[in-house]
């Protein structure tokens, strides 16, 4: 299966002189969960940051499809950005004066295909909480907003940034289960950053990172489900 996207010695040395990463390369297959874990500073962040086109590399190469990111014009990566990226942080990033609908319409990109909205939104269990806003909601069915905004426009490739992080147990399991959900309805593909070894265990794949490389990488045979995952 051709890679959706792919990553070719990607070093990055911070002004600070940190080098975080020294030498990544990876594949991403599409319709696929990847788990990428580490412990706390290990450079999670700073290569997803990466390979979603928010921070450049010192060196190395970042494709999507055909398309080497690493070398378009601003102009162009916030367009392929727009329509291609889908991003979801640990905290929401919900603009507090729109309604639930308005903060979903703003992921909308005008050139690219739309999930169906209403499917969508009941999937996610949101499709009750259209017109309040952000600060009526738990952080749960906030970062369920979160969800459906970034996947409404069908991306590539949904980056997920320690999504669960700032919610309890219960609401963690049903954010891993939904987004599970959304790859078996949608076909999307899903790159999921954690430290959390039980999130790891749902996913089809993992990679590990440590001292600025992949240490492991593997595919889960039978992954178990987010709902068995035991808290700790
Ligand atoms: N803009 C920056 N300037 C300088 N150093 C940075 C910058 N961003 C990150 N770092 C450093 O790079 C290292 C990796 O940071 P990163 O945020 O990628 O880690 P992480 O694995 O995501 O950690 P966590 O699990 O705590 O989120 C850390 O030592 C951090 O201090
Ligand atoms: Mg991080």
């Amino acid at each position: 299966m051709k890679p959706i996207l792919s990553a070719n010695g990607i070093n990055k040395v911070f002004n600070n002189g940190e080098n975080v990463l020294k030498g990544i390369s990876l594949e991403i297959t599409p319709n696929s969960f990847t788990v990428l874990l580490g412990p706390s500073g290990c450079g999670k962040t700073t290569l997803l940051n990466i390979l979603s086109g928010l921070l450049k590399p010192s060196s190395g190469k970042v494709f999507w499809g055909k398309q080497e990111i690493t070398s378009c014009s601003p102009n162009q990566l916030a367009d392929l950005k727009r329509t291609h990226i889908g991003n979801i942080f640990q905290n929401y990033l919900l603009l507090n004066n729109l309604t639930v609908r308005e903060n979903i319409e703003i992921g909308m990109a005008p050139s690219s295909s739309s999930l169906p909205f209403n499917q969508l939104t009941k999937l996610l269990e949101i499709d009750h909480l259209l017109d309040k806003f952000p600060a009526q909601l738990s952080g749960g069915q906030q970062q369920r907003v979160a969800i459906a905004r970034a996947v409404i426009k069908k991306p590539d490739l949904l980056f997920c940034d320690e999504a669960t992080g700032a919610l309890d147990e219960a609401n963690s399991k049903k954010v891993v289960a939904l987004l599970q959900d959304l790859k078996n309805t949608f076909g999307l593909t899903i790159l999921f950053v954690t430290h959390n070894l039980q999130i790891a265990e749902t996913a089809d794949r993992v990679i590990t990172l440590k001292d600025g490389l992949i240490e492991q990488d593997y595919m889960n045979r039978n992954p178990i489900s987010s709902y068995d995952m035991k808290w700790g």
